[in-house]
């Protein structure tokens, strides 16, 4: 949500930010902006509308500084047009200032603000936040250092910011008060600090992740203070591992395609890294907590959407590989009661740095809960929160809808549980070995699944103009259900409704007519027959129905309209194989709609604020 990028060199800053706001489009895309300032005065350049559209406006331009700070916007207050777009600029233009998060306590602030005579332009917290550290500025005659120091965390919320002082205007300063910013040190002293370590990628080779609760000033010598503290935090950089290449379509129409395809190798590296390379091999990052798992009575999950139905499967591999019961809960309805001190919290998240996930895990930890954070993005504020952070490699997913994080994240679930199920003397260590070497098949069999790209894009066509779905499954089936139904809401703007198959005739069967086609997870497995009847019960309302299935058996092939063959595996498995007909289900008929797959509309990637 927002995407912040900041430069400061010996270059001209307006093609190195605008190139990095481009790999940061996916955060939020309604409008955007950038400071330039080009050794004497800073000039504001926003446009409402995609980055796109703030290129084109500056093409009869000329846009110098070798100092520059830009921002892509996912509104949170306020519309998305060109006032309320960022940068934003204090009353007394000494100050500029671009924001990721919400300032909770915005009307407490901008009614002080009020009282001292300012006044706003736009509906953004962002402006009542330049105009805050503009007041505290002048009122106490501090340097922006020391404002920011002093008053930064009388801010409630989650928010990055990156402000620039014309009155001391060879630096950026840029505050973490929890979310996300890398910044990135490259050749002759240039610095850039982006939202997302991928955006850097090309300009920089040394990395370092600003923690939330600490400030950095963007200079050469990008020194950090701790925000409580107020001391000097040594920075640890990293060598930035990351190609530009990776953050490339490639030969693929859109970021979704290729990102559905790149799930075999992305499961695989996930397998990779956490059971072998010695330093991430997972028993050695769990060990610490061995005797805790072995006493485990229950695990919490916390997540949002996708991962969120990562985590509801995640139930079935602690249920069947550990005997223990996993309670699933949406971060953003957590509550302190759903974990004790000593409990073991798993939050999984693609980016990070989603807001409600890292308010119900700061909550859960401080509550004394143990947290393993499953994540993709190395340095993201979650692994910063956790205790043990294992990472996901799926690599850079660009696209808004999450397909390949989905799948590795569900590979280190895997894992874990049945690790859990080891040392806690319910799986043998004989099992577990069969069970992972399974496992390392999936994305050969994820190969075979994908061979159906064509029929699947024949069915699309079929049933492109139906306005309501519903997806079916029992089992593992059903959070899969959940998971291909949000894919084609989001993508194809096409309402759609995930459901437990047995719960179906206890209310939405009444939905069921000859225009309302049905999805089922119809998988050779314990609840197959059962999920046979259920599929008898839409046909019987004359209801289409599109079965997903390794069954050999004659019947769902004589009673479904359509039906998408995927190779059989072990029934816990299943899921890595259902899902895929359903992305690539949803990318087609999203690509026959004619929708923005990449960047749907009202979406962004990282969602930042509660
Ligand atoms: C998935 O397609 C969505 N874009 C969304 O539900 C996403 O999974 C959710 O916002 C959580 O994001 P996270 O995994 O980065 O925390």
């Amino acid at each position: 949500m927002c995407g912040i990028a900041a430069y400061i060199g010996q270059k001209n800053a307006y093609p190195i930010i605008i190139e990095a706001l481009k790999r940061l489009e996916y955060r939020g895309y309604d409008s955007a902006g950038i400071v330039l300032y080009d050794g004497k005065n800073t000039k504001i350049y926003k446009e409402a509308g995609a980055i796109s559209c703030l290129e084109k406006s500056m093409d009869q331009k000329n846009p110098i500084g070798k100092i520059g700070i830009g921002h892509t916007r996912w509104a949170t207050h306020g519309v998305a047009n060109t006032i309320n777009a960022h940068p934003h600029h204090s009353q007394n233009k000494r100050l500029t200032l671009v924001h990721n998060g919400t300032v909770l306590n915005h009307h407490l602030l901008r009614e002080s603000l009020l009282a001292d005579d300012f006044h706003f332009y736009g509906e953004t917290d962002s402006e009542i936040l330049v105009n805050f550290l503009a007041n505290q500025q002048a009122k106490e005659n501090l340097s922006l250092l020391d404002t920011i120091l002093q008053h930064s965390l009388k801010l409630e919320g989650r928010s990055v910011f990156v402000v620039h002082d014309l009155e001391d205007p060879n630096k950026i300063i840029a505050c973490n008060l929890g979310g996300d910013l890398f910044i990135g040190k490259g050749k002759d002293k240039q610095i850039l600090a982006c939202s997302d370590k991928n955006a850097l990628a090309g300009y920089v080779d040394q990395v370092t992740s600003l923690a939330p609760g600490t400030l950095a000033i963007i200079d050469a010598d990008c020194q950090i203070f701790d925000l409580n503290s107020k001391l000097k935090l040594k920075p640890e950089w990293k060598k930035l591992k990351l190609n530009a290449e990776s953050l490339e379509k490639g030969a693929y129409p859109h970021f979704m395609l290729k990102e559905i395809f790149e799930q075999e190798e992305a499961i695989s590296k996930t397998i990779e890294h956490l059971s072998k390379s010695s330093n991430y091999k997972l028993e050695k990052m769990l060990e610490p907590y061995r005797r805790t798992i072995t006493r485990l009575r229950k695990i919490t999950i916390i997540a949002c959407g996708t991962s969120w139905h990562a985590g509801l499967v995640a139930k079935h591999f602690f249920n069947e590989l550990a005997d223990l019961p996993v309670y699933c809960e949406y971060a953003s309805e957590f509550m302190p009661t759903d974990v004790g001190a000593g409990d073991l919290v798993i939050a999984i998240s693609q980016s990070g740095s989603t807001a409600d996930t890292l308010q119900a895990v700061q909550s859960a930890k401080d509550i004394g809960a143990v947290i393993i954070s499953i994540c993709n993005v190395e340095g993201s504020a979650i692994t910063n929160l956790a205790d043990v952070s294992l990472l996901t490699k799926a690599g850079p997913e660009i696209g808004v809808a999450s397909t390949k994080a989905f799948t590795t994240q569900l590979t280190a679930l895997f894992l874990i549980a049945s690790q859990c199920g080891e040392w806690r003397g319910y799986l043998s260590p004989n099992r577990k070995k069969s069970l992972w070497k399974e496992l390392k098949n999936i994305p050969l069999k994820i190969n075979e699944v994908l061979r159906n790209n064509p029929k699947i894009a024949e069915l699309a066509k079929k049933y492109q103009s139906a306005n309501n779905f519903l997806y079916l499954g029992r089992g593992t089936g059903f959070p899969i259900a959940m998971e291909g139904a949000l894919k084609l809401k989001e993508v194809s703007y096409i309402h759609a409704e995930g459901l437990s198959a047995g719960e179906m005739k206890h209310g939405s069967i009444a939905l069921i007519d000859k225009n309302m086609p049905s999805l089922f997870i119809a998988t050779e497995d314990e609840h197959y027959d059962k999920i046979i009847n259920n599929l008898l019960e839409i046909k019987a309302r004359n209801g289409k129905i599109i079965a997903i299935t390794d069954s050999l058996d004659t019947q769902i092939k004589k009673e479904a309209d359509d039906v998408i063959v995927i190779p059989s595996c072990s029934p816990l498995l299943y899921p890595f194989l259902t899902v895929i007909p359903l992305q690539l289900f949803a990318y087609h008929v999203a690509l026959l709609r004619g929708t923005n797959i990449d960047k749907p509309r009202n979406l962004a990637k990282s969602v930042t604020v509660e």
